[in-house]
C-alpha cells in the first residue's frame, strides 16, 4: 500500500510514522508513506496556504490551490482513494479501518484553520472524523487512520491472526488477557486459562467478551445482540 499524507506540519506526522509497526512496515518496504507539505504547492510567492473568509468572520480558511496542486502532483492520484480528515466527516470505526486497508493507494488531507474552502471537497472521495471533538488540525486524526488501517494489511502484524480477536472486530470488546506470574499479590490467573483445554478457553473468552461489552459499551452490545438474533443465534 502507498499512503500520501498532505499536511502543513510534516514534523507532526513524520516521526510517529517512523516508529513501531508502521515504521517497521515502511522499513521492510511493505508500505510506502510520503508526507507532503502542501505549502510547497502554494502559487503565492510567500507560500501562503490560508486566507480570510469571504463574507467575513473569525479565523482563516485553507485555500483550494495549494491542496489541489499538491494532489495533482502525486503519482497515481487519479486512482487513489482520497480522504479529508475533518470533524464534519463520517465517524471513524474499526469497519472503516478494515475497508480502507484493502485500497492500494490512500491520500489523506489534514485540514487546518477554521475550515477549508468548500471547493476542496469535490476533489476527495470521503471525509472522516475520529470523534466529536475539535483538534487543532487533522494531523493526529490522520495518524489514527494510518495506524488503525496499516495494521490490518495482511503480513504487517507479526502473526496474521493477531487482529482477528481485536476489540470491535466481531462487534465486541476483547476478552481479558493474562501472562506470568500465575499469582500477583493474591490475584490469580483464572484457572481455565491454565487448563490447556482449548474449547473451554474459547468458551470462557467469548463469555468474558460479552460480559465486558455489556458492562462497558451497552450501545455496542445492543447492536451485537440484534445481529446475533438476525443470524438466528
Ligand atoms: N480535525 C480536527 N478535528 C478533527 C476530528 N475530530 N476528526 C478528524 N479531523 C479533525
Amino acid at each position: 500500500m502507498k499512503i500520501d499524507v498532505l499536511t502543513i506540519f510534516p514534523d507532526m506526522v513524520k516521526p510517529i510514522l517512523g516508529q513501531s509497526i508502521v515504521g517497521r512496515a515502511v522499513h521492510e518496504k511493505k508500505l510506502e508513506i510520503n508526507v507532503i507539505d502542501f505549502r510547497d504547492h502554494s502559487p503565492n510567492k510567500h507560500k501562503k496556504v490560508d486566507d480570510t473568509p469571504y463574507g467575513g468572520g473569525a479565523g482563516m480558511v485553507l485555500r483550494v490551490e495549494p491542496v489541489v496542486n499538491a494532489l495533482r502532483a502525486i503519482d497515481g492520484h487519479e486512482h487513489a482513494h482520497k480522504i479529508i480528515m475533518t470533524p464534519q466527516g463520517k465517524p471513524y470505526a474499526q469497519a472503516d479501518a478494515s475497508r480502507l486497508s484493502t485500497h492500494d493507494h490512500l491520500i489523506v488531507l489534514c485540514g487546518h484553520y477554521e475550515g477549508f474552502d468548500e471547493r476542496i471537497r469535490a476533489h476527495f472521495d470521503e471525509e472522516i472524523s475520529i470523534g466529536d471533538y475539535v483538534l487543532t488540525g487533522g494531523e493526529v486524526a490522520a495518524l489514527v487512520l494510518v495506524e488503525s488501517t496499516v495494521r490490518l494489511i495482511p503480513g504487517i502484524l507479526n502473526k496474521d491472526a493477531s487482529h482477528q480477536d481485536d476489540s470491535f472486530s466481531h462487534g465486541l470488546l476483547e476478552y481479558p488477557h493474562y501472562t506470568r506470574p500465575r499469582e500477583f499479590e493474591g490475584e490469580r490467573v483464572p484457572e481455565v486459562l491454565l487448563s490447556g483445554n482449548h474449547q473451554a478457553i474459547e468458551t470462557w473468552r467469548k463469555a468474558e467478551a460479552v460480559k465486558r461489552t455489556k458492562a462497558r459499551r451497552p450501545d455496542l452490545f445492543e447492536t451485537y445482540e440484534k445481529a446475533q438474533k438476525k443470524r438466528g443465534k
